[in-house]
């Protein structure tokens, strides 16, 4: 994929959401087309920022039960937020300080979600294989990011 094109995933998320703008039903929908196109995951969803508490609180998601709330730099959800950098990790059992909120995590993907200044939260997505996530994934997610963040308000 080069960078000028856009990839099938990410045109079915622009069509998908067109004219939708309420966050759950955006974010649900979100995590369930990347579920369905990527292979090999055991977690896709949304972690969202709450300025109130400081803290990360669970999103939509596709997988098993997870963390409730991750504190900013705490994992690589917490890390990726507080960077405000994606996050691609290998082997998430050499990332300090990672969460294991599903055991069959290997590696993992966090993309953090800003809307004009206002850092919304991230996107969070995890595979039971080792290394699972490619630069080219890096950029149709970090693209992803950016089409989902133009359909909420
Ligand atoms: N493993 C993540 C926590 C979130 S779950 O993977 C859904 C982390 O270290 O931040």
């Amino acid at each position: 994929m080069s960078e000028t094109q856009t990839s099938l995933m990410n045109q079915q998320l622009d069509a998908l959401l067109y004219q939708e703008t309420n966050l759950v039903a955006n974010l649900a929908n979100a995590s369930a087309l990347i579920n369905d196109t990527y292979t090999d995951l055991n977690w896709a969803g949304f972690y969202l920022y709450n300025d109130t508490t400081d803290e990360l609180d669970l999103g939509p998601f596709q997988g098993k039960v997870a963390c409730m709330h991750i504190k900013p730099g705490a994992g690589v959800v917490g890390t990726a937020f507080k960077d405000q950098q994606v996050h691609r990790v290998a082997n998430v059992h050499e990332f300090p300080g990672h969460i294991a909120c599903d055991s069959a995590s290997n590696s993992e993907i966090v993309v953090p979600l800003t809307k004009g200044d206002r850092q919304i939260g991230v996107l969070d997505i995890d595979s039971p294989s080792l290394d699972r996530f490619t630069a080219e994934n890096e950029q149709e997610l970090t693209e992803f990011a950016k089409i989902l963040m133009q359909h909420i308000d």
